[in-house]
């Protein structure tokens, strides 16, 4: 008798914390602990070229012929998803990823497709346009991909537009520290002139092939990789290139000191397509000004 009290106290607990965090536990299917490789071989056919395609814009967005024009920046798709989204690193891997749509956006106060998650990314990241729906490079992308999910259960995510490997998302040990207070852009400096700098410049405006993070031609405003939580998240996992190992707060103070720095702002409406060119826009997002730089946070 006491036993099933107790079960059902932790149940209780459990479902608290569940509402608490927000969310459902997700994902809820049997995903392989460890991300696994991509598929073997491209799809037969059409199709097959299609994947290849996105692939080829994946990883050239800012030079590719078919997507060129809508992008704002020095940046492709693989600037921040390493690899093509090909690897197996958390916050960038694109496998696993089409299984989670279409998925609600907190941001979008809206579900999501999974060609919208993508032009989302054109807007922001790439501080480009979204390009048209259903257009024969955003059919590409998805097609790539949707591919990187073969023979992975469909899962759709209820929480947020982000895949099985991605989760929990943000890294909730980076989020405590940010909540904390604990962030110190004066130490962030020194870790980004040890560690950084090498690549992305002493200027953040990026040596040779290694990209700018900060300035004109990086990320705008609005960006997920802005906001220090959401880019000490992806930093922890990804940099430096190859050997990703900062601390927790090495990784928030390094985001606060990059995104200390000026980058375009973001006005939602200036990266819309041309009226009659767009499709639909599923999205209630609303349409203020989000102002570089985004740290400090600015006060109301
Ligand atoms: C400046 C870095 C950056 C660039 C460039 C970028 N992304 Fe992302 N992308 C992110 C981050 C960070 C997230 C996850 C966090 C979020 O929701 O803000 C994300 C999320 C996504 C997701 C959701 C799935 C998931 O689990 O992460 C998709 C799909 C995606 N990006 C596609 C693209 C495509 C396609 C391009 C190129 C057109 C692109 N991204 C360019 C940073 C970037
Ligand atoms: C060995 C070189 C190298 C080092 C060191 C390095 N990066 Fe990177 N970084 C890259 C490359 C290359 C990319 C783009 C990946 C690609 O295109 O394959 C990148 C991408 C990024 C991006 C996303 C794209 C952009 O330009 O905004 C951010 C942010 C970033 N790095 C931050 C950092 C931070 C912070 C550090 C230090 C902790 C760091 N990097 C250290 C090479 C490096």
């Amino acid at each position: 008798m006491r036993k099933a009290y107790l079960s059902l106290l932790a149940l209780a607990v459990l479902a608290l914390g569940v509402v608490a965090a927000g969310g459902f536990p997700w994902p809820s299917q049997n995903f392989p602990k460890e991300v696994p490789n991509p598929p073997a071989s491209y799809p037969p056919g059409e199709l097959g070229e299609m994947v290849k395609l996105g692939e080829a814009i994946v990883m050239n967005t800012n030079t590719h012929p078919l997507t060129k024009d809508y992008v704002g920046n020095d940046l492709q798709c693989k600037s921040c998803h390493l690899q093509g989204g090909k690897g197996k690193n958390r916050y960038a891997t694109f496998v696993g990823v089409a299984t989670s749509y279409p998925a609600y956006s907190p941001r979008e106060k809206a579900v999501v497709s999974l060609e919208d998650r993508i032009l989302n990314c054109f807007m922001r990241s790439m501080n480009g346009t979204r390009l048209p729906v259903g257009s024969k490079a955003s059919i590409a992308m998805a097609a790539y991909i949707t591919w990187l999910s073969t023979g992975l259960p469909v899962d759709q995510n209820p929480n947020k537009p982000i895949g099985a490997y991605n989760t929990p998302w943000p890294d909730p040990a980076i989020v405590k520290l940010v909540k904390a207070g604990s962030v110190d852009a004066d130490h962030g400096k020194q870790v980004y002139e040890a560690q950084c700098a090498a690549c992305h410049g002493p200027d953040g405006q990026g040596v040779g092939a290694f990209p700018p993070v900060w300035g004109d031609r990086s990320y705008n405003a609005g960006a997920g990789m802005a906001n220090v939580i959401k880019g000490a998240s992806w930093v922890k996992y990804n940099m430096p290139l190859g050997n990703a190992h900062l601390s927790d707060q090495d990784a928030v103070d390094v985001m606060a000191y990059v995104n200390s720095h000026p980058r375009p702002s973001f006005k939602l409406t200036d990266h819309l397509a041309p009226a009659g060119q767009a499709g639909v826009y599923n999205s209630n997002v609303p349409q203020q000004i989000i102002e570089a730089p985004t740290w400090p946070p600015k006060k109301k």
